[in-house]
Formats: structure tokens, sequence, C-alpha cells
């Protein structure tokens, strides 16, 4: 059975990515609204992403015999005037989950947590790539800077992202 402990950190994460889920939300419909389909498309999938994070932690605290806690979401942002700016504050964003997921495995050791050390290693990883994804797109947009043909190509770049299910989530399935 989950410690109490840890079962308090889950839930406070699970929180986090649904605060997350709302962030990158709030961005694709800033950008739909202003004519971007493909940021907007690529902030949809993220938040899509976010729940289905949300989900494995819920999972993972049921499977071992625990309670899950739905807490209130925090109120999000509503405007980002471009794409250079979403995406500073997306990376931004992703290193302080970074820092959570770390202060997770780090309770799963103290409290001799194998399963969920092992269940978090998909989250480190999955936090290189979140990390990775957004540098290269903060460095795209600073190479085109204010080239409206730039911007547009991009854009139609990320409308081809499509979403696809994590694989913890197909293997419980
Ligand atoms: Fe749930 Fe983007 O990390």
């Amino acid at each position: 059975m989950i410690s109490k402990k840890m079962q308090d950190a889950i839930n406070a994460q699970i929180n986090a990515e649904f605060w997350s889920a709302y962030l990158y939300l709030s961005m694709s419909n800033n950008f739909a609204a202003k004519g971007n389909p493909g940021f907007a498309n690529w902030f949809e999938i993220q938040f899509k992403e976010e729940q289905d994070h949300a989900m494995i932690f819920g999972k993972h605290i049921l499977a071992r015999g625990g309670k899950v806690s739905l807490a209130p979401i925090k109120e999000v942002k509503t405007e980002w005037a471009t794409p250079l700016e979403a995406f500073e504050e997306t990376l931004k964003h992703e290193k302080v989950v970074t820092g959570l997921i770390n202060n997770l495995y780090k309770i799963a050791v103290e409290e001799n947590d194998y399963a969920t050390q092992s269940m978090l290693k998909w989250f480190i990883d999955e936090q290189v790539e979140e990390e990775e994804t957004a540098q290269e797109l903060i460095d795209s947009l600073k190479m085109i800077a204010n080239n409206g043909f730039g911007i547009y190509m991009l854009d139609k770049e990320l409308s081809t992202r499509t979403y696809k299910t994590p694989s913890p989530l197909v293997a419980k399935a």
C-alpha cells in the first residue's frame, strides 16, 4: 500500500498536471482566436497530454490501494502576444514541472517506494523531451523573428502534430 506522504505528494502533482492542462488549453484558445491554427493545435495536444499525466498518477494511487483527491485548479492567464512568448513560458513552466517530478522521486526513495520510483522513470524521460521540444521551438521562433512568412510556415508545420496516448496508459488499457 502507498504511504500517506507519497499519496499526498502525488495528489499535489495531479493538481499541477491539471493546472498545466489548463495553461496549455488557454494558450491554444489564444492562438485559435488570433488565427494561428497550427500553434492552437500544438497546444491542444499538449493540453490532452497533461490530462493523461494526471490520469497516470491517479491510476497509480488507485492501483496501490490509495485515495485520489482532486483539488480546485487555479486560474491561468488568457493572453500571449506572440508564439515566442508562449513557448518561453512553456519552457519555464516545464522546468518547474521537472523539479516537481524530481522531488517526487526523492520522496519515493526516502519512503522505500520502489513501485513509485519505477512509475516516475517514464515521467523523468518525458520531461527531457518536453524541455527539448520547447527549446527547439524557441530557437526556431528566434530565427524567424518577425518574418510573417516564417510564422505562417511554422504554424503549418505544427498543424501536423497528432495526439498519441502515452505508453503507461496503453499498458493499463
Ligand atoms: Fe506533465 Fe508537461 O508535463
